[in-house]
């Protein structure tokens, strides 16, 4: 996630460095995609494989044409049809693309951006979209395509790194200096839209853009998707056990999951 992409997923009580420079676009390519397959898929991220991935499986279960938004080296497309679903997964970046496809497991892939997605309009029973958006720029077409693709009554499921707390310049603060000490979390700029680029690693540098969870909200609205279910799970012990400087912060959440239903009409 973003600094959960510290992993990724989830911007850490630190987060990641704000860069800026040369080079450093944080544009997803060849050595983005393959940081994100080495540190975060194929069972090795424990936020997937204990949450994530069961959490997407069980709002999902039975939907029998599922879109996988941003869809990586296909780990989530790969557990939705292993559950049974007919699954095509979508993503821009062709290095995403081609792992998906060498490491098989059942879905179709088609390379394609969330705001111009080649299927039918009302073709699928549900949709995923898990740590994208916070990559996606054009969010207001991006949504509108996920709402033109599923059928009325379709579910959609929109996963991101919690808008509200894992704002860049969130994090633990343990302050020894005041009398008597105080450990809080600090919330970064929540109102401000904005663009930041982390180091997330040495030389894999990410573009991830903050927005306010009401204009997630207001724009799935406006799509005609609302909102059915909301989770804000706690970080799985599995990711605490990894990374112990968490673990005073572990009433924090660091993923945000909202299930919304498609108008009927
Ligand atoms: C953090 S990864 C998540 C991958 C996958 N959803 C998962 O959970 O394993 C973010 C993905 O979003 C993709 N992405 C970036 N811009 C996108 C866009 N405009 N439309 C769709 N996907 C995009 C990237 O290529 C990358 O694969």
């Amino acid at each position: 996630m973003s600094g959960p992409e510290g992993g990724e997923p989830v911007s850490g009580p630190e987060g990641g460095e704000p860069v800026s420079g040369p080079g450093a676009t944080g544009a997803w390519d060849t050595g983005t995609a393959g940081w994100w397959q080495r540190e975060f898929t194929d069972g090795v991220d424990p936020e997937y494989t204990e949450q994530i991935l069961p959490l997407i499986a069980g709002e999902l279960r039975g939907c029998a044409t599922i879109l996988d938004v941003g869809a990586g080296e296909g780990q989530v497309a790969r557990v939705l049809s292993a559950a049974g679903s007919n699954v095509v997964g979508i993503d821009p970046i062709d290095a995403q693309i081609h792992e998906a496809q060498r490491r098989a497991g059942g879905p179709q892939y088609v390379q394609a951006p969330a705001a111009s997605m080649p299927f039918a309009s009302e073709s699928m029973d549900g949709a995923v979209a898990c740590l994208v958006f916070e990559h996606i720029d054009d969010v207001d077409e991006a949504i509108a395509e996920v709402a033109r693709v599923l059928k009325p009554g379709g579910r959609f499921l929109f996963l991101l790194n919690h808008p509200l707390l894992q704002t860049p310049g969130s994090g633990w603060i343990d302050d020894q200096i005041i009398e008597p000490p105080e450990q809080y979390w600090r919330v970064g700029p929540y109102l401000t839209e904005a663009a930041t680029i982390e180091e997330v690693q040495k030389d894999v540098f990410i573009r991830f853009v903050h927005r306010p969870l009401s204009r997630y909200l207001n724009a799935l609205a406006d799509a005609g998707l609302m909102l059915e279910h909301m989770h804000e799970p706690a970080p799985p012990e599995g990711f605490l056990a990894q990374a112990r400087e968490f673990r005073d912060a572990a009433t924090i959440p660091r993923l945000l999951a909202l299930r919304c239903g498609k108008l009927l009409t």
